[in-house]
């Protein structure tokens, strides 16, 4: 009887971990996929964006990646979001969950730029639950764009969800220019990536 138990048990996780594996292997496959319209040789780029700050927040490393090619390409500024205490990692999934039902967002360490001295200003964020992670909504919520250009971009596994609704609803007195996500991909797509910035850093105005 036990041990009839402990086969279905095993039967659960072994069925459960090969599902999983699916999912991320399909994943995969769809965020390379959607790379594809961006290979071929590294495009070059000449920014007429005038003085740009990109100013970013980042756990991982993703966006801060993407946030260092933006600036290299348009020779920005750049400002890191970072928050006064280190984030509480234990329970970290269901803290950042219970953060978004309260809007009790992380207080993050106030140096904050003058933005004023900027003609466009880029601000990205991981997603976190379908939208802007937490120490990103807590630098919108005490931030006056003043009118400037906001580009946002994401980075995600692959579902930016409410991402960019949200932003444009945070972003005070921002005239919103288009932004752009980036799923997370191995770095053997690292001129993909490349050229897909580009593409949409030509589009912008
Ligand atoms: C709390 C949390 C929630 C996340 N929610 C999503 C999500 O809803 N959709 C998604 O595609 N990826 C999600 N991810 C994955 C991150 O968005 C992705 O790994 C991102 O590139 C991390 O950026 P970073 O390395 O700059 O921190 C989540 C990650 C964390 C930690």
């Amino acid at each position: 009887m036990l041990k009839g138990l402990l086969y279905l048990v095993l039967i659960i996780v072994l069925v459960g971990a090969a599902a999983g594996a699916y999912h991320l292997f399909q994943v995969a496959e769809r965020n390379k996929q959607a790379l594809k319209p961006y290979q071929g040789p590294r495009q070059v780029y000449q920014s007429d964006l005038g003085k740009v700050l990109v100013i970013y927040y980042s756990l991982t490393g993703h966006t801060r990646a993407i946030a260092d090619q933006i600036a290299a390409l348009t020779q920005a500024d750049t400002y890191e979001i970072k928050t006064a205490q280190p984030l509480d990692l234990g329970w970290f999934y269901l803290n950042v969950k219970k953060q978004l039902k309260t809007k009790q967002y992380p207080q993050l360490v106030q140096n904050t730029p003058d933005l004023s001295q900027y003609d466009v200003i880029f601000v990205g964020s991981p997603v976190w639950w379908y939208t802007v992670s937490t120490p990103v909504l807590s630098f919108l919520q005490q931030t006056d764009f003043m009118g400037k250009k906001v580009v946002p971009f994401s980075t995600q596994g692959s579902n930016f969800g409410r991402f960019f609704d949200v932003f444009q609803q945070e972003a005070r007195h921002a005239v919103l220019q288009q932004g752009e996500s980036f799923n997370n991909v191995n770095a053997s797509y690292d001129d993909a990536v490349h050229n897909k910035i580009v593409d949409w850093l030509r589009r912008l105005k």
